[in-house]
């Protein structure tokens, strides 16, 4: 299949929705990861999605929509989501909450599940993109299983061109990193990713989030919990200040070596989140053997970005059954130790 690159005009968002009309496969840009979009209606459709992704198993997926009305119309909302919603939509948070039987929406969805996620993404083409097809839209983040989220179009059809119909092209993501989703499906309200809207910022709104129950640690509720979920190919190694040899520095805050690559110069957490999986992917590259990462400050946005480094440096080991790690990369390459001009790139 070739994938077709569309450009974010009025034609390429009418291109785009006819195909996820007809039931094909869309990548589209959202605030925070490009999405990869099905028509949440159409089984046959998000069965794909699983299908171009190689995920192994089903996993539930966040269902977009342009506006609060339309979100009414596929779950049960309450009060307190209301207001988590008139404070953070369109934006980076997504809740998770009980389907309505009349929604329409596919099983697959909800990965068998009785509650959808939901969330309505603040960009403007991604608005477009709803309002034309006219469809709630699946999309989980648009990489293949195990590959770090892509927050451009270039990164989307390096994971998945000649999978997917199309990549609406709306150029780079604004916040970088996935939303928050939150489960207000039960009377506490439970933080199961952190992600673009801080956790903090949603407890001032309705008070202290649950942590997941740990019961559910052998079937996590969300799979975004999972140990090892974004992960380049090389090891990482957090809260270090100097890379030791073969390794490149991922640096942050102004105290960086000048020549490595900078999550944020000023120190500023937003900028590293937008910067944090384009980084990665530009070490991820032959000849580095591994990436030592600066100390990230564990507050706002920076709790997110120290849990994608935190998983991305879960030993493969360490793995469980995973479902979206796969094992097809097999051991590490030997390479040539570098000299000191190319590690720090
Ligand atoms: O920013 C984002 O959230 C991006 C953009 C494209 O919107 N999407 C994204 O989707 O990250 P995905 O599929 O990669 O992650 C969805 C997360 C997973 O951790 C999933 O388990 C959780 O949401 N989730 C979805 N439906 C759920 C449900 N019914 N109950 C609990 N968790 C759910
Ligand atoms: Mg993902």
């Amino acid at each position: 299949m070739d994938t077709q690159i569309l450009s974010a005009s009025a034609d390429g968002v009418a291109r785009a929705a006819e195909l996820l009309r007809a039931g094909e496969l869309v990548a589209f840009p959202t605030e925070t990861v490009y999405g990869l979009g099905a028509d949440a209606t159409n089984d046959a459709a998000v069965a794909a999605i699983f299908a171009a992704k190689d995920r192994p198993r089903f996993n539930p997926l966040i269902v977009h929509c342009p506006d609060l009305a339309a979100v009414e119309r596929l779950v049960e909302m309450d009060d307190r989501a209301r207001e988590l919603a008139a404070t953070f939509w369109p934006g980076a948070l997504t809740l998770v909450l009980r389907r309505r039987p009349d929604s329409g929406l596919s099983l697959l969805v909800s990965a068998g599940l009785d509650t959808v996620a939901v969330r309505v993404p603040d960009n403007p083409f991604a608005q477009a993109l709803l309002r034309a097809c006219g469809r709630p839209l699946a999309a989980p983040s648009a990489n293949r299983s195990s590959e770090i989220s892509a927050t451009n179009s270039v990164h989307v059809t390096a994971s998945l061109g000649g999978r997917i119909a199309a990549v609406l092209d709306g150029g780079q993501c604004r916040v970088g990193i996935e939303s928050t989703v939150v489960d207000v499906s039960g009377p506490a309200a439970v933080l199961l990713r952190p992600g673009g809207v801080p956790a903090e910022v949603i407890e001032a709104v309705i008070g202290p989030l649950a942590q997941p129950d740990p019961k559910d640690a052998a079937s996590p509720r969300s799979p975004g919990m999972l140990s090892r979920h974004y992960a380049p190919s090389i090891p990482l190694r957090l809260d270090v200040t100097e890379r030791e040899k073969g390794e490149a520095l991922l640096g942050f805050g102004p105290a960086a070596p000048k020549r490595a690559l900078n999550l944020s110069r000023k120190g500023d957490l937003q900028e590293a989140a937008a910067n944090l999986f384009a980084m990665m992917r530009a070490l991820d590259v032959p000849g580095i053997r591994g990436i030592a990462v600066m100390p990230i400050p564990e507050v706002g946005l920076g709790r997110a970005i120290n849990d994608r480094l935190r998983r991305a440096a879960t030993p493969a080991a360490d793995d469980g059954d995973d479902d979206d790690w796969h094992e097809d990369r097999g051991p590490a390459a030997p390479c040539r130790p570098l000299d000191d001009g190319e590690a720090s790139r």
